[in-house]
């Protein structure tokens, strides 16, 4: 399968054709035709806008990824994290959002650039491994066991320190009481919101230093979103640096310290949550999209 003709890629250039439309007049950034070109390269000034000084906990530069031998899902993205930010991934369906993640936390080979945690190199490093090294890591689907009890859960998330599982419950118990209390329920029969808040717990047992959210919000009715949003922004003040991907890009960037616009596996654009939000480029091009996208799924 070719990157460009898989179904998502398709869904990209519907993306870019409309915005041609919408931007008559202006820079005309995808072209007429319906080809949707990838976002021009952006230095790396541009890419790292508002980030704070110092060295970054984690540092992806020009990651170059995909999944298959030939085919490249990452075409160079980059990113950092700082110690207690909160910085948020954006962007069209199949832009490579996941596949980044994925690529942070080693189940996406990456063929090229260079994957830092605290100044040690970690390119390609195995996930248990990552773990071991406090990274934690919450995938968008089947993020916990539904057979398993809340306890149990929380077990396999401490499997690789299971003395210290009373320890770690209870840390994790402080931030998600609920947790605790329904400690022997089912994960299984629990709500979608309260299932999120399950696979975030487990991936906290390892007490990280950064944590790595695929999607958390998606699928759950706008209230527990808004719940969700206020969950990691819990986690991150009981300090946890959090890499999140979303689709609700607006409610995103409101909690982000820093946005990156991932379109066709770059850097699209990037900056404060709150410039981005407000920047009639990224609007136009991404967060109209967007907002159409998720309220599709949602119907
Ligand atoms: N396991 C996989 N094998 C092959 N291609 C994949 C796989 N997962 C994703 N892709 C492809 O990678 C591209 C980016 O996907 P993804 O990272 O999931 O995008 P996003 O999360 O931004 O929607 C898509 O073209 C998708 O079809
Ligand atoms: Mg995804």
């Amino acid at each position: 399968m070719n990157a460009v003709t898989s179904p998502d890629r398709k869904a990209g250039k519907r993306h870019g054709r409309k915005v041609a439309r919408e931007t008559e007049g202006g820079t005309d950034i995808y072209g007429l035709d319906g080809t949707a070109d990838a976002p021009r390269p952006m230095s790396r000034a541009e890419v790292h806008v508002g980030e704070p000084e110092g060295e970054p906990l984690l540092d992806a530069d020009n990651l170059v990824a995909g999944y298959l031998p030939g085919v490249n899902i990452l075409d160079g993205a980059s990113l950092t994290l700082h110690d207690g930010e909160i910085v948020g991934i954006i962007g069209p369906n199949g832009a490579g959002k996941s596949t980044l993640l994925k690529s942070l936390f080693g189940l996406v080979r990456i063929h090229a650039g260079r994957l830092m945690l605290r100044g040690r190199d970690i390119t390609n490093l195995r996930a248990d491994k990552l773990v071991a090294k406090g990274v934690g890591f919450v995938p968008q689907t089947e993020n916990v066991f539904p057979s398993l009890t809340i306890a149990e859960n929380m077990r396999m998330g401490a499997y690789q320190a299971p003395k210290k599982f009373d320890e770690r419950f209870e840390y994790v118990c402080s931030i998600f009481p609920k947790l605790g209390e329904r400690r022997n329920q089912l994960a299984g029969q629990l709500s979608g919101g309260e299932r999120q808040m399950v696979a975030m717990g487990r991936a906290l047992m390892m007490q990280p230093s950064v944590l790595l959210l695929d999607e958390p919000s998606a699928g759950l009715s706008p209230m527990m979103q808004d719940e969700t949003f206020i969950r990691v922004r819990q986690v991150n003040k009981a300090g946890v640096s959090v890499v999140i991907v979303e689709q609700n890009a607006r409610r995103c960037l409101q909690i982000c310290d820093r946005g990156y616009v991932l379109d066709q596996g770059r850097n699209a654009y990037s900056g404060r949550g709150r410039d981005l939000m407000n920047d009639p480029k990224v609007i136009n091009l991404y967060l109209g999209n967007l907002e159409e996208e998720v309220e599709k799924a949602g119907q």
